[in-house]
């Protein structure tokens, strides 16, 4: 079956296109503008984001939207992540972190799937970690290369795709929408 990902994010796409394939699920990337509003819940976002291409897209497809919370800076930059990200940078981020003590971090991701028009399903996911204190790693995008998941003492931008998705907030939230689909079908087929 054909899923359709609403994405520029070239990295995010082979990313969901290994973690979706073990479930029978091909991905496909497509990219229409979507509204996105200012909240602090990454929830709302996405869900506005579905929403507002609902005749422009037909279901079954998927908005994701992730951001990096650090718990010394009040969890910011959270659902401003890609702002800060294109502004700052990981250089930027190090640098508010220049001589924190608590380093800890969470990385979220949250999926609206589109199932019917008039079905929207959340899947959340999510990955504790720490900052790292220096950039380091160049197989990842985004903040891999600062953020060291827990249990690890690698930064997620020196741990290759398939590493990641095991222990990534992507891994997880799209994990449950395939367990969430494949039960979908069996009840749909019967
Ligand atoms: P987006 O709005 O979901 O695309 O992501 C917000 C920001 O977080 C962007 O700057 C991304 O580069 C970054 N980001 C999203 N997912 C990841 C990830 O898995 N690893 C590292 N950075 C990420």
């Amino acid at each position: 079956m054909e899923i359709k990902m609403v994405t520029q994010n070239r990295n995010k796409l082979r990313e969901i296109e290994k973690l979706l394939k073990p479930y029978g699920f091909s991905v496909v990337g497509v990219y229409v503008p979507t509204d996105e509003i200012q909240s602090n819940s990454l929830k709302e976002i996405v869900l506005r984001k579905a929403e507002s291409i609902i005749n422009m897209v037909k279901p079954i497809y998927l908005v994701e939207d992730s951001g990096l919370f650090i718990n010394a800076l009040n969890q910011f930059p959270g659902p401003y992540s890609n702002f800060i990200f294109e502004t700052i940078g990981n250089k930027g981020i190090l640098k508010l972190m220049r001589n924190v003590k608590d380093r800890t971090a969470i990385f979220r991701t949250v999926i609206a799937a589109v199932i019917l028009p008039n079905v929207i399903k959340l899947f959340e996911g999510e990955v504790k970690g720490s900052i790292s204190k220096e950039i380091r790693g160049e197989k990842g995008f985004g903040f891999d290369p600062i953020f060291i998941p827990d249990g690890w003492d690698k930064t997620l931008g020196e741990i290759g795709v398939e590493e990641k998705n095991i222990i990534s907030h992507r891994g997880n939230a799209f994990r449950k929408f395939a367990e969430y689909m494949s039960s979908y079908m069996k009840i749909a087929e019967e």
